[in-house]
């Protein structure tokens, strides 16, 4: 088949999303039928005048969301049934019923539902590095010692740990064992009571969020800051207030100026902050707190990839400064072991013990009591340190590769920022191209780039400079090495 697509070397979309968005148009018009071939990635390279990698990249894209397929040896064909068709239900006669989904008399979404629902990122194509996932290193993961743990609780003969408990706060065994951890790396005060298993620090923020705000109240949180934090207290109504950071972290004196919007909560990120990596400085640390207790309002303490600190001992937790205070600490597993446990923490005061248990009964009755229970035996059995320890030197080798990698190609023109912790940094490029033209370029090499999120909308600029936030621990060496390659070509 021979196509026919027009380019257009001055718009201001990348010629990959052109050639993406012209080839899907073109399946879904019918302009190229269902199973018919479509040309070798080569020729029609050659034909658009375009490298082969940035057709490789479209044709990968359509085969994983369901429009092309390939066969062996014969090449690149279209579906026969599209991705739209198949989500709608068979009629009797054979025929499609195609829902109404656009009508809004049928759909009428709560407030809540009109504010997320908004187009999630499209699949990428499996051969894209993507620095916009917080991945970790599953390959060095124990498996055979959590098999071996699994089985062992799996085969339990009373059978509890498959059933529901009525351990909603989480069970008890890894209550025990988070608090005794945390006492030791965090220097986090608590009794067992005060934790509430959770699935992931992304289910603590939420519930957080239903919990403590109500529809336009001020929740204040750093300026830049985490993406999804943000996404929880806006969907909730809440109204945010960008608090700037700077080498000391969220500057306590920018949350007192905004006395009069009295936040009902503090969302930040004080060990590691996300994105830039700074620490919040002791000095400030007092200074929140202070604040905290004249204005009654909580801190959620978000402590998500602390562990990993590569030149000297994280900060202590600031839930330990004030174990009677208004703070709320949060952490996580998907960091320290793998993201697909979906396994966190939430330590509350105990004030709030009864309405967080409650609204984690609500959200989805209970983390699974068999996971837990493996991860108990896991911390227990004293496997959590050895583990961290070694990663902190595999993720510590990652990061120095990467950060050569991309002096290597871009020398005195990239800076980097907040590597000393975590399992990721932001690197500062001296570019003349736009942050959309840089990320569109990337795309086209095949890297994916995470952007600075800005909880305050306006990107804070410096002409001549770009900025993407680099997380390295789920990559492996070769494909670190490449990816700043790419980049290179695409900068260029
Ligand atoms: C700052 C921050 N908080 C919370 C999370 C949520 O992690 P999880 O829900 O997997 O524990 C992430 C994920 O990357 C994060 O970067």
């Amino acid at each position: 088949m021979d196509i026919a697509l027009s380019l257009d070397p001055k718009s201001p979309l990348a010629l990959y999303r052109q050639i993406y968005d012209g080839l899907r148009e073109g399946i879904l018009t019918g302009r190229f039928e269902a199973g018919s071939r479509l040309p070798a990635t080569r020729s029609l390279a050659v034909s658009l005048g375009v490298s082969r990698i940035t057709v490789t990249e479209c044709y990968d894209r359509l085969i994983s969301e369901g429009y092309l397929e390939t066969r062996q040896g014969s090449g690149t064909f279209v579906c026969a049934r599209l991705p739209e068709t198949s989500m709608y239900p068979i009629s009797k006669d054979g025929n499609e019923v195609t829902p109404q989904l656009q009508d809004e008399r049928v759909y009428r979404l709560s407030r809540y539902g009109s504010t997320v629902n908004l187009p999630l990122l499209s699949p990428v194509a499996p051969s894209m590095i993507r620095f916009d996932l917080y991945g970790t290193d599953v390959a060095t993961f124990p498996k055979r010692l959590w098999t071996r743990l699994f089985a062992r609780r799996m085969q339990e003969e009373s059978g509890n740990l498959l059933r529901y408990t009525q351990h909603y706060s989480g069970q008890p065994e890894l209550r025990i064992a988070i608090a005794q951890y945390l006492k030791q790396s965090r220097a986090v005060v608590c009794d067992p009571n005060q934790i509430v298993i959770v699935s992931g620090s992304q289910q603590a923020i939420s519930l957080a969020a239903r919990i403590l705000l109500d529809e336009s109240d001020y929740v204040a949180m750093e300026n830049p800051g985490y993406r999804l934090a943000w996404r929880v207290f806006s969907s909730q109504g809440a109204k945010i207030l960008p608090i700037p950071v700077d080498e000391d972290g969220i500057q306590i004196a920018q949350l007192r100026k905004q006395a009069d919007k009295a936040p009902k909560l503090v969302y930040l990120t004080p060990s590691h902050q996300y994105p830039l990596g700074v620490a919040l400085s002791v000095a400030r640390r007092i200074e929140l707190l202070e604040w905290a207790r004249e204005t009654n309002t909580p801190i959620l303490e978000d402590d998500y990839d602390s562990e990993f600190r590569y030149s000297e001992r994280p900060l202590a937790s600031i839930q330990g400064m004030v174990p009677d205070g208004p703070v709320l600490y949060t952490g996580t597993f998907s960091k320290l072991l793998f993201p697909a446990l979906r396994l966190g923490y939430l330590v509350v005061p105990s004030a709030l013990q009864n309405a967080f248990t409650t609204a984690k009964l609500l959200c989805d009755l209970q983390s699974s009591a068999l996971d837990q229970q493996v991860l108990a035996d896991f911390l227990l059995d004293g496997h959590l340190e050895p583990y961290v320890r070694k990663m902190r030197i595999v993720y510590g080798g990652r990061r120095v590769l990467l950060i050569d990698c991309l002096r290597k190609h871009f020398g005195d023109k990239v800076t980097i920022r907040g590597d000393d912790a975590g399992l990721h940094f932001v690197a500062d490029f001296k570019s003349s191209l736009s942050e959309d033209d840089a990320f569109e370029r990337a795309l086209q090499k095949g890297v994916r780039l995470e952007r600075v999120f800005w909880t305050g909308g306006a990107a804070e600029k410096r002409p001549g400079h770009i900025q993407f936030v680099f997380t390295f621990a789920g990559l492996k060496e070769e494909e670190l090495i490449l990816a700043a390659q790419r980049l290179a070509d695409a900068f260029c």
